[in-house]
C-alpha cells in the first residue's frame, strides 16, 4: 500500500493522450504529482506519452483502455492510490455527433457514468470535468458568466456535456462528500513551447487552428472561412482563444481549490478576449511568416456570431487566469505543427 502522502499526489487523467490531456499530464508532473494515465487512443497516439517524457523526464503509468470498461477502471483504482481524477476521455467533434449521436452519447455520458461508479465504488471523490463553452448555446449575453443561463446547444455533442453536468450536480447534491469541478472551456489553442506535443485530429480536423497550421504545412490547400456576414466588426465569428498550457494550468489550481471545498463548482476557462477568423489568420501569418490562403463560404450550421468568457469567477476563486497572447499563442501552434507535420504519426 502507498503512503498517505503519496496518495495525496496521486491523480488519475482519462484522455492524457489526447491533446488537452497531454498537456495537463505535463503540468500535472511538473507540479509534483504522479500521474496515471487511462486512454483508449482512440483519438490519440500513444507517442504524445514518449514526448511527455522527452519534456519532463519523468515516467506514467499508463492503461491502455476504455472508461466504458468497468473492469479496467476498477483496475486502476485497485492498484492505485488515486486522489482525484481529471476527465477529459470523450469524443468531441460537434459535427459527428450529429451524425453519430448514440455514440457520442455513449461515449460521453455513459463513459462518465461507469467512471463515477468506479470512482464511488473506491471512495475517490474529487473530480474535475471538461466542459465547454457550448453549453451556453446561443445565450445572447456576452461576454457570458457561470450565472447565464445554459442554453439548448445545438449538437448532441453539446447536449451530452450538459447532461453530464446535471448528472454531476445530482451526484453531488446526494453525497456532500464530492468535490466536483466543471470546467467550461472556451477555444482551446497553441501547443507545448517544446513543440513536442500539440493538437494533432485526426481526419478532416473541425476547428479553425489544426485547419490553419495544416493549411501552412501544404496538407490542405486552403481555409474555408464560414461566414463574413455576421454581426462582428469584420462579419466573421468572434471567439474567446486560450493557449492549452494556461488551461492545463486552470486544472491544477481547480484541483487545489477542491482539496478544501466540496459540492460542484463551474468555472469559465477562457480569456476574457474575443478575436474574429480575420484576425487569427492575421495573427498566424505575423507569427509564422507564412500566408494563409482562404475563400469565404456560407455560415456552418449551429456556428454563433461571438462568444466569449468572463473568466472572473476562476480568478477570484482560483487565482487563475490566461496568461499568453494571441500571437504566442500562433507562434506555439506554428512551432508544433511545422516540426511535426504530419502530427505525431509519419502518415
Ligand atoms: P482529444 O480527442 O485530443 O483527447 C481526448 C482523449 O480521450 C483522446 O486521447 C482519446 O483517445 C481519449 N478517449 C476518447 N474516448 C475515450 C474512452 N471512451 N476511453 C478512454 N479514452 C478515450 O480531445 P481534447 O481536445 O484533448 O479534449 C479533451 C476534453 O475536453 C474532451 O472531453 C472534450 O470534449 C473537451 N473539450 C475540448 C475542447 C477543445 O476545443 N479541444 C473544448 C471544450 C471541451
Ligand atoms: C472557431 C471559429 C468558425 C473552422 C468548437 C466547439 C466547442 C469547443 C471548441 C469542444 C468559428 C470558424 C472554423 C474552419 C472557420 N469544442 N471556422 N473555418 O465552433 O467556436 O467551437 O470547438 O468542446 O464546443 O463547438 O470552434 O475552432 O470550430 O471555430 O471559419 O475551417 O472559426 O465558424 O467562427 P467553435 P472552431
Amino acid at each position: 500500500m502507498e503512503k498517505n502522502e503519496d496518495k495525496k499526489k496521486k491523480i488519475l487523467i482519462t484522455g492524457g493522450c489526447g491533446y488537452i490531456g497531454s498537456h495537463t499530464v505535463v503540468e500535472a508532473l511538473s507540479q509534483g504529482f504522479s500521474v496515471v494515465v487511462l486512454d483508449s487512443l482512440c483519438n490519440s497516439s500513444h507517442l504524445s506519452l514518449d514526448r511527455i517524457n522527452d519534456i519532463t523526464g519523468k515516467t506514467i503509468d499508463f492503461f491502455y483502455g476504455d472508461v466504458r470498461d468497468p473492469a479496467v477502471v476498477r483496475e486502476i483504482f485497485s492498484r492505485h492510490n488515486i486522489s482525484a481524477v481529471l476527465h477529459f476521455a470523450g469524443l468531441k467533434a460537434v459535427a459527428d455527433s450529429v451524425k453519430l449521436p448514440l455514440a457520442y452519447y455513449e461515449n460521453n455520458v455513459y463513459g462518465t457514468i461507469v467512471l463515477l461508479q468506479e470512482m464511488q465504488r473506491a471512495g475517490v471523490k474529487k473530480f474535475i470535468f471538461s466542459s465547454s463553452a457550448t453549453v451556453y448555446g446561443d445565450s445572447g449575453t456576452i461576454p457570458v458568466s457561470e450565472n447565464c443561463p445554459t442554453g439548448n446547444p445545438s449538437s448532441p455533442y453539446g447536449k451530452s456535456k450538459l447532461m453530464v453536468e446535471n448528472i454531476l450536480e445530482d451526484l453531488a447534491d446526494s453525497d456532500s462528500s464530492w468535490a466536483i469541478g466543471i470546467l467550461r472551456y472556451f477555444n482551446p489553442i497553441g501547443a507545448h513551447p517544446s513543440g513536442l506535443i500539440g493538437e494533432d485530429p485526426k481526419g478532416y480536423p473541425s476547428n479553425l487552428l489544426p485547419f490553419i497550421t495544416q493549411v501552412a504545412v501544404r496538407r490542405r490547400e486552403k481555409l474555408l472561412v464560414f461566414g463574413n456576414d455576421y454581426e462582428t466588426p469584420d462579419g466573421t465569428g468572434v471567439r474567446d482563444y486560450l493557449h492549452v498550457v494556461d488551461l492545463a494550468k486552470g486544472h491544477l489550481c481547480a484541483l487545489r481549490y477542491l482539496e478544501s471545498n466540496c459540492g460542484t463548482n463551474i468555472w469559465n476557462l477562457g480569456s476574457g478576449k474575443g478575436f474574429s477568423v480575420l484576425e487569427v489568420i492575421r495573427a498566424f501569418e505575423d507569427a509564422s511568416g507564412i500566408h494563409i490562403p482562404y475563400d469565404i463560404v456560407g455560415r456552418r450550421f449551429g456556428d454563433i456570431p461571438s462568444l466569449w468568457a468572463d473568466p472572473s469567477k476562476a480568478s477570484i476563486e482560483l487565482g487563475w487566469a490566461a496568461e499568453i497572447d494571441l500571437l504566442r499563442m500562433m507562434r506555439d501552434s506554428w512551432n508544433w505543427q511545422r516540426a511535426n507535420p504530419n502530427g505525431f504519426e509519419e502518415k
